[in-house]
Parts: C-alpha cells; structure tokens; sequence
C-alpha cells in the first residue's frame, strides 16, 4: 500500500493523483495522507493558481475537473481517495461519461460535496467584514483586513470575487484554512492562521451595525429563515451580529409601532412649508420617501431600502447624511464615491479630503456641519486600467437626482439650517430645481425658502480634476472663500 500526501488543494492532489494513474496504481492501493497539521506548509505568498484550460488535461472530462475542483474544498477526509476514484473509472475504466451520472455512488458523493462547498463559498462573500486597519500617508490607499471562519477550503475559489468586489482597496482576509491578500495588482495566498490578528472594533465594525440596524425590517423578521440564512456559527465574527438578539425582542414592539404609524409626509405644523410640500410631491411619486414624522435616523434606516431609481442595485448601500441633526451649516455634494460607498459616509475619500482642508482653511469645523449628498447611491461603470479594475464614477441623470430629493428635502426640513452650501451643479440643480452655472453663478444666491444664507459653489472633485500648479491652487483658494461665506 502506498501512501501520498495530496497536499491541501486540488493543484497538489491532481500532480499525485497523475503520477498514480501513470505508475498504474489502483485506487486500493493507495491512502490519501496529509503530513502536515492544519496551518503547515511552506510559508509565504503563493500567487493565485493559473485558471483551468480545457487543454490542460486533455484526457479527462471538463465535467470530472469541474466536479473535482470544487470538491477538494471540502475538508471531508476522504475526499481525496473518492475522487481518485472516480478518476481512476474514467480514464482506467473508459467510464467517460462518468459524471454525468448523479446517480452512481461515487459521483453523488462529490456532487454533494462540491454542494456544500459552493454553499459555503456564498456565505463568505456574504459574511466577511472588513476592517480599515491602514492608510498610506501619501497615496491615501486604504488597507482592509478581515478574519473568517470557513468550514472548508475555499478561500481561493471565494477570493477572485472580494478582487472584483473590492479591486480599489488593499486587502486581506485571513482564516484558519488560508488566507487571501490583494494589492491592487495581484491576488496572493498564504497559509491559514491559529487565531485572528485582528482586534478591537473599528468605524468598519459600526458601519456594519449601523447598516444591519438600517435594512432590519421587522415586519418581515422570520428567525427560523434568518438562522438559516446567516447560520450562528458565523454570528461571533460578524459585527452587526450583537444587534441580532435585541433587534428581534423589540420586534414586535416595532411592528406594531410601523402599522399606526402615517407614512406620508406630516402635513402639520412643517418647520418650512415649502420644504414639506417640495417633499411631500416628490416622495408621492418616488416608491417609498421619508416619513414626516420620522426623525433623521430612522429616515436613514429607511432610506436604507429605498428603491426609487435603479441605482440600489450596484451600490453596496445607501450612503446618507451624518451630522448633528442641528447643526448651524448643512452642505450638500452630489452623490457617494468609490470610497464613500464602502465606508457608508459621506466625504471619506479623495473629494471628502480636499473638503476637509477648505473646511479648516475657511475656519469651519466639519464635525458641527451636516453634511449629505443630492443622491445617495453611488453610480458608476467597471472600467479596465492600469492598475486593475475600478469602479468609474458616472454623474447622476436628471431621473436619479429627482428620485433621491425626497430624501435631501427630507434632511434639509429636519436640520433646518441657517447656512445651506451646495456644492456644484447636482446638488444646486436638485435644490434650485434647475440647471445652474456654478462658475458663474458661485457666492451667495437668493434661496430663501431653502436658507437664510445660500452658497453656491463648486465640487471639490472639480478641482482635483484642475491641472496641479497654480491653476488648481487659485480655484483652491477660490473654494475656500466662498466656504468663508459660511463663518462670515
Ligand atoms: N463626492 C460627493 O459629492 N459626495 C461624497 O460623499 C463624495 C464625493
């Protein structure tokens, strides 16, 4: 009797599993070992494995590479002896059509496990949460790390997905069965870790309570669905996973609060009468708008589900306002970016930085300032480039403004500011009701039914696009004076 290791992938175990069919040795007289313990093996990076040619084994069916690829994720001991077997009958036994039948033993059992295999590979991509836990000084790159328990080995068949997902970011995912690293540029693996690296929450961690507590809706709570969905053995890794328990006891209480509660925009006592009207034409046509009486967090929970233009679908989530609820300043942009739309903010990226500098530079502080955007999904298009696939961002249509401004309306009625900056021609367009030339029409603007002191200027992202030099620091400098108008 022979004994092999078949290392830990399906790479490993089909060079063995070659050199047994080539020497002739039956599957009876072979034993599968693996020598080394759970997080053995070489160190360091491996890059990501070339994918599948059919010409890479032009002897065996696509069908048998298929069914032995997923399978050899599974931890199941004897997953290796079963598909040597199976491999054995189609090229020893002439069995070629072996796996298109279900309904023989061998391939019932592989076909169950690869089930279960690509079963657990949709909770990873549903349960990983990332956490920020580096920002290069100078390119501004963010770096994301996250630690997930999976029950079998598919970090690497789950990972080109998190590439897509997440081409902008840096990351890791690290787990007890491997781990997976992106750079920007190139997909690494690296052997599985005992225990997590990571520790202690960060804004990730309440972003994703701050987003489950949003789309928690329960008036469709079915707990028996919910633990099948999101099994409790992944509940101790996930954030948002301590809200659970509360969120169903208050459940009831919660449904019985939403069925008397009034939809429609408070028709009563508005704090601005146009405002409310503005918000009350608009959400009638949207699919679902704020509420009139609700407060700003629950508007943003339920902005959370809105579905009034198309934009939900490729977005991550609905980034909406954050601020004091009564704050002396509210500024408007024009909708989430790449970042913005992972972090769940608003002005977190390259735009947001800028912002933050003019803020100082203009001697406002960005914490006292509620600050939103005109739409609140991000728009954008995949676009091949240099440094691998990014999400382009795409200007919101007339449609997409006009669907989300039930929204601002809404923000803008709650805030009530005294000074309200719009930042460039979405946000003056979605507020003014109308196009607006920003460069000529910028300071301030009579919209005295939005706000005591209106400005109108323009978007930071503008002037990154500037030429850098002294172009982009005079239209810089610019910005910030009509930011001054604000403190003024
Ligand atoms: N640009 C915007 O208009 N808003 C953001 O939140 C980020 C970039």
């Amino acid at each position: 009797m022979r004994s092999i290791d078949p290392g830990n992938d399906y790479e490993s175990w089909r060079r063995a599993a070659r050199e047994l069919l080539v020497a002739g040795v039956a599957p009876g007289e072979v034993l599968f070992e693996r020598e080394q313990g759970l997080f053995g093996g070489a160190g360091g990076l491996r890059e990501e494995p070339a994918p599948y040619r059919a010409g890479d084994a032009a002897k065996v069916p696509a069908a048998f590479v298929k069914l032995a690829r997923a399978a050899s994720c599974h931890r199941e001991e004897g997953r290796w002896a079963l598909l040597y077997r199976i491999l054995w009958r189609i090229v020893k036994g002439g069995e070629r059509d072996l796996c298109e039948i279900s309904s023989d033993l061998d391939v019932a059992k592989a076909l169950l496990l690869g089930k279960n295999v690509r079963r657990e590979i949709h909770k990873m991509h549903a349960f990983v949460r990332f956490r920020l836990v580096a920002t290069d000084g100078e390119s501004g790159r963010e770096t994301y790390a996250a630690w997930f328990e999976p029950e079998h080995r598919i970090v690497e068949a789950a990972a080109p997905f998190f590439r897509k997902r997440f081409a902008n970011m840096n990351w890791s995912i690290f787990t007890p069965l491997g781990c997976a690293h992106w750079n920007g540029e190139q997909l690494a693996f690296s052997e599985g870790l005992a225990a997590s690296p990571l520790n202690g929450g960060d804004s990730m961690e309440d972003f994703w309570k701050t987003y489950y507590r949003s789309i928690f809706n329960p008036a469709r709570l079915k707990v028996k669905m919910m633990r099948t969905e999101m099994p409790a053995k992944y509940w101790k890794n996930l954030p948002e996973a301590e809200l659970i328990g509360p969120l169903i006891q208050e459940s009831r209480r919660r449904v019985e609060t939403m069925h008397g509660e009034d939809l429609r925009p408070a028709k009563a006592a508005p704090r601005n009468r146009y405002l409310a009207s503005l918000g009350e034409m608009s959400a009638a046509a949207a699919c679902s708008g704020p509420s009139g009486n609700q407060s700003l967090a629950e508007m943003a929970g339920a902005a959370a589900n809105c579905r009034a233009c198309p934009l939900w679908k490729s977005a991550t989530g609905t980034v909406f306002g954050e601020g004091p609820g009564d704050a002396r300043v509210m500024v408007v942009g024009e909708q989430p970016g790449d970042q913005e739309d992972i972090a769940g903010r608003p002005f977190v990226g390259p735009a947001g930085k800028l912002l933050d500098e003019a803020f100082a530079q203009a001697g406002l502080d960005r914490s006292a300032m509620y600050l939103t955007n005109a739409v609140k999904h991000f728009k954008w298009t995949p676009r091949d480039t240099p440094r691998g696939k990014v999400r382009l961002h795409q200007s919101p249509a007339a449609g997409e403004i006009e669907a989300c401004r039930p929204w601002l309306l809404g923000e803008l009625h709650r805030v009530a500011p005294e000074v309200l900056i719009l930042l460039g021609a979405t946000a003056a367009r979605s507020l003014l009701g109308r196009e607006v030339k920003v460069v000529s029409g910028r300071g301030l603007i009579d919209a005295p039914k939005l706000a005591a002191r209106v400005i109108l200027t323009v978007h930071p992202s503008y002037l990154l696009r500037l030429p850098a030099g002294e172009v982009r620091q005079a239209a810089f400098a610019a910005f910030v004076d009509d930011l001054r108008l604000a403190s003024a």
